[in-house]
């Protein structure tokens, strides 16, 4: 197959004074890129580079590829993620992953939120806030709280002030969501406890993969502690895989991120974010239908401890889009994920 291959580099759009430090913090490096195409040659491929959403806009008329592989993450907006597969989906151009809906619907922390209640999925209580008005929801949850951002990724905008204990520090980070980030605020109750990562691929029936734990500073019983932006670029955030955790734990977490990528009807390739509290009580953060494909990151992690590895998982994914669209034989798809654990 010819893979058409779209992508945002961090070098792609240039920072303007208004935006926060971290404003490039979802888009890939270059080794990223490179390591991706490295797979889907070994896979037999031949990748075309097409790179950001301006560029997919320039060669619309001339792209000649059978599919592509979308990791765009867009500049701004909550239809960000959108764009790509909008514009594919415009041109009848088959593309890897959730379509143009999933990823509006996710990447809307809010919208994802009010999907898992729906089909009674846990996740953190919350409320909405874009001004002092939208405080008094607070009586409802109480401190401790973490305040994020609605429609970003990557920890943008999270920093060690956002876990709030008292009223003018929740005042304070609603604000500064505003403002510098202009959305509103995710005011969340804070999961005091441990966290987890659950990747997802399929489509009839999605498998979860092995249970990734999340190590900060070298521990893994976080209690107050999270996930920042600073502490994600400084190479404080480790892997544990397979998490050293129950049976138990491990098989509510895989049927929820099973559970949690069907409610907002991801494709081929998923991952679900959990914070689990004292009592073990597992709540879905998020799902990221773009979850990110860095060989440092949880995809070069979990292949190894089901006997695979990064080139082959991707190669996987890119199999299972081809079947969504018809483009290969469902009898070479069984034999490809048959050792994929279930
Ligand atoms: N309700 C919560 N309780 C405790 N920690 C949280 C909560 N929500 C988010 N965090 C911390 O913030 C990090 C980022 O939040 P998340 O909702 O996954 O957004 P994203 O990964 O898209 O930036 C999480 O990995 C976790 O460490
Ligand atoms: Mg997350």
């Amino acid at each position: 197959m010819i893979i058409g291959m779209t992508y945002d580099l961090k070098s792609d759009w240039a920072l303007s004074p208004d935006d926060p430090h971290d404003a490039n913090a979802e888009f890939d490096k270059p080794r990223t890129v490179e390591r991706i195409i490295e797979a889907l040659e070994k896979g037999g491929h031949t990748v075309k580079k097409i790179g950001n959403v301006r560029n997919l806009l320039t060669q619309m008329d001339h792209l000649d590829v059978d599919i592509v592989f979308n990791i765009c993450e867009g500049k701004q907006g909550r239809n960000r993620e959108s764009q790509v597969p909008l514009l594919l989906e415009m041109r009848g151009i088959p593309f890897i992953g959730a379509d143009a809906l999933s990823l509006g619907m996710t990447l809307d922390k809010v919208i994802a939120k009010k999907m898992f209640i729906s089909e009674g999925i846990p996740t953190p209580r919350f409320f909405v806030a874009r001004d002092h008005d939208d405080l008094k929801a607070l009586n409802d949850i109480g401190f401790p709280l973490i305040v994020k951002t609605r429609h970003e990724g990557s920890s943008k905008g999270i920093s060690s002030n956002s876990r709030v204990t008292d009223y003018e520090s929740l005042k304070r980070q609603v604000h500064l969501i505003h403002t510098r980030y202009r959305q509103s605020a995710l005011v969340e109750e804070f999961i005091r406890g441990t966290e987890y990562t659950v990747p997802v691929l399929g489509n009839d029936e999605p498998q979860a993969m092995p249970v990734v734990q999340v190590s900060i500073g070298g521990n893994t019983e976080l209690g107050d502690d999270f996930y920042t932006y600073e502490r994600v670029s400084a190479g404080g955030v480790r892997y544990v895989c397979p998490a050293k955790i129950s049976p138990e734990l491990t098989k509510k977490m895989q049927e929820l991120a099973v559970r949690a990528y069907q409610c907002v009807e991801c494709r081929d390739v998923g991952r679900v974010d959990f914070r689990v509290d004292e009592k073990g009580n597992p709540y879905v953060l998020e799902i990221n239908p773009l979850p990110t494909l860095d060989p440092d990151e949880s995809f070069n992690i979990f292949p190894k401890v089901i006997g695979s590895n990064y080139d082959e998982i991707l190669n996987k994914i890119v199999n299972f889009a081809l079947e969504r669209y018809g483009l290969i034989d469902k009898k070479y798809m069984e034999q490809s994920t048959a050792e994929l654990p279930r």
